[in-house]
């Protein structure tokens, strides 16, 4: 099956109004061959819908509502112009505790609210090197997808890989991805994840089964996140 690639940027806990020009930049040099996405932080979802970059948020509460300080609702993030969010970003899974049922409900509140949700699997070092990569991601899946595949995207990261510079073999990449695939089926996108930059683009994007990326630190600016749209 054909799948339109989608490099998504995250940029985390980065980003101030003075850069959303970037977004602008983006999106003047991305053909339309290719889809593109970028989540900045809460506080910039608002500004930065309008500028031509569909934009999402980096997480969201299950619940519509309620007495959850310091968390924000489907329903918000769509009204600030989001419209898509990533969850279970092994960030949000080490830092905050969040478990696979989370993870889930989750991405089901994000569908139930209209927002592609991007849920994000990955492995340890420590899991991979027991060689364990591919069953703790087939667990990840069957914890936290939701039921629903439409429009669903699944993003493969290695911890290990995000931010250290590192990547997986692209036979790795390949041997996960083909798992992936055979737990989601012919139409779900499968974005790898960790350390993609202008540099090794276009190797990973050529592996079987990547049809995408979700990029951390080279989404920050268009000098760094064009040349990865373009290896698309
Ligand atoms: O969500 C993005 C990933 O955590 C990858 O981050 O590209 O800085 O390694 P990175």
């Amino acid at each position: 099956m054909n799948i339109r690639k989608l490099i998504a940027g995250n940029w985390k806990m980065n980003g101030t109004v003075a850069v959303l020009s970037e977004i602008e930049t983006i999106a003047a040099g991305t053909p339309d061959s290719v889809d593109v996405a970028i989540c900045p932080p809460f506080t910039l979802i608002a500004p930065a819908s309008g500028r031509g970059v569909p934009i999402g948020a980096q997480d969201c509460h299950s619940a519509s509502t309620g007495a959850h300080t310091g968390c924000v609702s489907v329903a918000m993030l769509k009204e600030a112009g989001a419209t898509l969010c990533i969850v279970g970003h092994s960030e949000r899974r080490a830092d905050n505790f969040e478990t696979d049922s989370d993870v889930r409900a989750k991405a089901e509140a994000a569908q139930a609210g209209g927002l592609i949700a991007i849920v994000c699997v990955g492995e340890t070092l420590k899991q991979r090197d027991a060689g364990e990569a591919i069953s703790v991601v087939q667990g990840q899946l069957a914890g936290s997808l939701p039921e629903n595949r439409d429009g669903l995207v699944v993003a493969y990261e290695p911890v290990w890989a995000i931010g250290t510079g590192r990547t997986p073999t692209t036979g790795d990449v390949a041997d996960m991805h083909a798992a992936i695939r055979a737990v989601v089926g012919p139409a779900v996108r499968i974005l790898y994840g960790g350390s993609v930059k202008p540099s090794n683009a276009a190797e990973l994007l050529a592996v079987p089964n990547v049809d995408g990326a979700l990029v951390g630190g080279a989404s920050l600016t268009a000098a760094d996140f064009l040349p990865i749209v373009a290896a698309a």
